[in-house]
């Protein structure tokens, strides 16, 4: 537990610990995944801007500047390959989108799509594939350990809703399709029930219609285990992470948005959802960095092959 309470020095520590990590532990190399409690709620400011401003804010213990925005500055700093499993602003701002790019350091976030919203980016595909329609979708999440505390408070939960809420638009896009998706009433709710400690219960009403405007309802009741579903998100990262670092690929990754609840990309582009394209685009861009010929799953070939074993 740190103490002290200028930010200077905080980042100052966690730099000497990153150091001394790799000393003790004879790393030739690290990853740090950041998978702490969610902060409240943040809007970027000023100070995050530029990386300048930043370090002006560090001086001079800007509040806007959040205890993970610390960590993620020291671990770019250090050239360490930083990944964000918690909803906060942190990566998602300026100045540390410079101080990985002026490190050569990947980093990719946010928030790990673990329980609900992975169940909304795998049905959600389904439905757009099928053209149904979609009137609502409630979903309301019920979960009794610290992190459904914290969640309790309104300025950490608004971090968590933001970071949901966005989901659906991507995947069953409005704009494309008014009549279909053009109206969707989406709600995201979570309750902190402590009897069902780090077992997480997951509802989700779905009210679509069909042909001619027919109403149909799908329920989802997943339940599931937080940590069970985050601890192999946590691995894959620090694998990946690692890999892109020597790969040389610096700043967002955006190929492992398949890990996110809120992928982060550059700003002018809009993020993809869809679990399956998420997956596409990680195996592609495996395949592409081991000079393998990528996925297109257009097959013509193998039936050109057989047509022409079959005229022999
Ligand atoms: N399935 C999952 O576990 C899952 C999925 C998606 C997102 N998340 C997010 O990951 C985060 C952590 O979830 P959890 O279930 O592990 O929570 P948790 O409460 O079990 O653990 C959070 C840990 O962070 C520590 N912490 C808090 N502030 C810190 C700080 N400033 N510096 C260092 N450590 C700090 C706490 O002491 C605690 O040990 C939350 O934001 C959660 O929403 C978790």
């Amino acid at each position: 537990m740190k103490t002290h309470t200028d930010k200077s020095t905080l980042v100052e520590e966690l730099l000497a610990d990153i150091e001394n990590f790799k000393i003790a532990h004879n790393c030739d190399r690290l990853v740090m995944v950041w998978w702490g409690s969610t902060e409240i709620y943040h809007e970027a400011q000023e100070v995050h801007s530029s990386l300048a401003k930043f370090e002006e804010g560090l001086r001079t213990n800007d509040p806007d500047i959040a205890p993970s925005m610390m960590y993620a500055y020291a671990a770019l700093k250090s050239g360490v390959p930083f990944a964000m499993g918690a909803p906060n602003l942190c990566l998602d701002i300026p100045a540390l989108e410079e101080l990985a790019l002026l490190t050569n350091t990947p980093i990719a976030g946010k928030d790990f799509k673990t329980g609900q919203t992975l169940m909304k980016t795998i049905v959600a595909p389904g439905l757009r594939a099928r053209a149904l329609g979609v009137r609502g979708w409630f979903s309301i999440n019920i979960l009794g350990n610290r992190d459904g505390l914290v969640l309790d408070v309104p300025e950490n939960f608004k971090t968590k809703e933001v970071s949901k809420g966005n989901v659906l638009d991507g995947i069953l896009n409005g704009e494309q399709n008014p009549e279909l998706w053009g109206d969707i009433h989406h709600k995201v709710r979570i309750e902190y029930y402590p009897p069902l400690g780090d077992n997480k219960e997951g509802w989700d009403n779905i009210d679509i219609f069909g042909w001619m405007g027919y109403q149909m309802q799908i329920k989802i009741n997943f339940l599931c285990r937080d940590s069970i579903l985050a601890a192999p998100i946590v691995l894959d990262l620090a694998l990946f992470l690692d890999l892109a670092k020597r790969a040389e690929l610096a700043g967002i990754q955006e190929w492992l948005s398949f890990y996110w609840k809120a992928p982060q990309t550059l700003p002018e582009l809009e993020p993809i959802h869809d679990l399956f394209k998420q997956l596409e685009k990680l195996e592609n861009t495996l395949r592409y960095l081991m000079g393998e010929e990528l996925i297109t799953n257009l097959g013509m070939d193998y039936y050109q092959n057989v047509e022409e074993d079959a005229s022999y």
